[in-house]
């Protein structure tokens, strides 16, 4: 029986979520593929022994040595990070070898040194675990909506972040012991304010668009909050509103331009994405000819993310048991066809806004910031006042009808001005029906 050597760096959470997979799953594999994937080797710096079970597997210190191994075939990066992966990676493709790698931040700051020298040298990339854990996004989009214009994209694409409001929502637990728990659980990149500040959601959304329209986009191209300002104030607020609070990814295609963002997002409670709770990650598509796409599943943890990255070597695999190499190019694109695109500025959009100032509770202090408000042209929808002082200030939420962006920063920034006005405002935008 043909077999495939893979050569694992890393031996992190996802790493032995590989390792797991490929030992749990060999037989079936075997049925599937007429081959044996054998992990040949791993490498991992912080480890000097393996478990019982993976005691055979020769295990190094050093990734190289993988690398260098003519017998290897398929190296899988695992250790996550800008440096020394795309070192290791460049060097695996430089030696020939097909590479897989779960790596968000790497592909979506370096990916267009990796693919271009992949192609050069005639190897795969796989990163069908770089977005979405277990789901099989990437081959969805790169396969199964090969023939369609991606209209928009839109999704939870972080299971810390969805986890840690679920829990602040549901049980009203703090923010800082529901991130211990993440942490524990092995959701949580290793510094979690990836995780927390949007940039990893950020490093997925700019994959996935580059694949689905075919227009290269890195993290720094998008808009990006995080979660760390939202209180269990505005998750009480929101629920008030028939809203739950949700880090949301979201990109529309208008053409010429492409809109690019991530921030927390009041999403109406019958709204889908209002539903995902937990580490679980879930991940719509629009497409002109399919229609509307939503894919759910774990968005995080070892044997999920296992699985995808196994997908990959498996897919791996069969192309080099077919001849078939480079069926399929790394982001479905030839890369001849890549285009540029304008990021449409976040001042151009519109939708409507939640704002949360913290005033002192005396007349005309409403009159003074609806009046600001009605300057910019921005209409309110509805007004809450919570609790009332004589001394101190008090919460007053202004919820208002679509708004440009650039007309609710300009507003926002004189509001911010006034003497009444004792502490930052918190500006969380809603999710407006498509
Ligand atoms: N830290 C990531 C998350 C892991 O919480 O979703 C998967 O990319």
């Amino acid at each position: 029986m043909k077999e495939i050597k893979v050569g694992l760096i890393g031996f992190g959470t996802v790493g032995q979520g590989l390792a797991d997979v490929l030992f749990s799953q060999r037989e079936r594999l075997v049925r599937r593929t007429g081959m044996s994937i054998k992990l040949a080797g791993i490498a991992d710096h912080g480890t000097l022994e393996l478990p019982e079970r993976f005691k055979d597997i020769p295990l190094t210190q050093d990734g190289m040595q993988l690398i260098n191994d003519p017998d290897i075939d398929i190296i899988v990066e695992l250790i996550g990070g800008i440096e020394p992966a795309k070192t290791l990676v460049m060097q695996a493709i430089a030696a020939g070898k097909h590479v897989v790698t779960a790596n968000k931040a790497l592909l979506s700051q370096e990916g267009s040194d990796i693919f271009a020298a992949a192609a050069r040298q005639g190897v795969e990339v796989g990163f069908e675990a770089s977005v979405g854990g277990g789901i099989p996004v990437i081959k969805v989009l790169k396969e199964g909506l090969v023939a369609n214009k991606i209209l928009s994209i839109m999704g939870i694409m972080n299971g810390t972040a969805n986890y840690i409001l679920t829990r602040m929502t549901d049980e009203g637990i703090a923010f800082d012991e529901v991130l211990k728990d993440a942490q524990q659980l092995g959701f949580a990149e290793a510094d979690p304010t990836y995780d927390i500040e949007g940039i990893d959601t950020a490093h997925k959304l700019a994959i996935l668009m580059t694949i689905a329209y075919g227009t290269p986009i890195t993290h720094k191209d998008i808009a990006t909050e995080g979660i760390s300002q939202i209180e269990p104030m505005d998750i009480e607020l929101a629920r008030e509103f028939g809203c739950r609070i949700k880090l949301l990814a979201i990109s529309r295609n208008h053409g010429d331009h492409v809109e690019a963002r991530v921030h927390p997002t009041m999403v109406p409670q019958d709204h889908l994405l209002a539903s995902i709770n937990g580490a679980f990650n879930a991940i719509h598509f629009c497409g002109d000819t399919v229609g509307n796409i939503l894919m759910y599943g774990l968005g995080a943890g070892s044997i999920p993310t296992g699985s995808a990255v196994a997908a990959d070597v498996v897919d791996i695999a069969r192309n080099i048991n077919c001849g078939s190499i480079g069926r399929v190019p790394a982001l479905s694109y030839l890369p001849d066809q890549m285009q540029a695109r304008r990021i449409t500025p976040m001042d151009e959009l519109y939708g409507p806004y939640y704002f949360r100032c913290t005033v002192l509770d005396q007349p005309g202090v409403l009159a003074k910031i609806s009046g600001i408000l009605s300057k910019y042209d921005i209409s309110i929808e509805s007004v809450i006042q919570k609790g009332r002082k004589k001394v101190g200030a008090v919460p007053l939420v202004i919820v208002t009808h679509s708004a440009r962006e650039s007309a609710v920063s300009a507003a926002l920034a004189e509001i911010s001005g006034l003497d009444s006005v004792t502490a930052p405002i918190v500006k969380i935008r809603i999710l407006e029906a498509e």
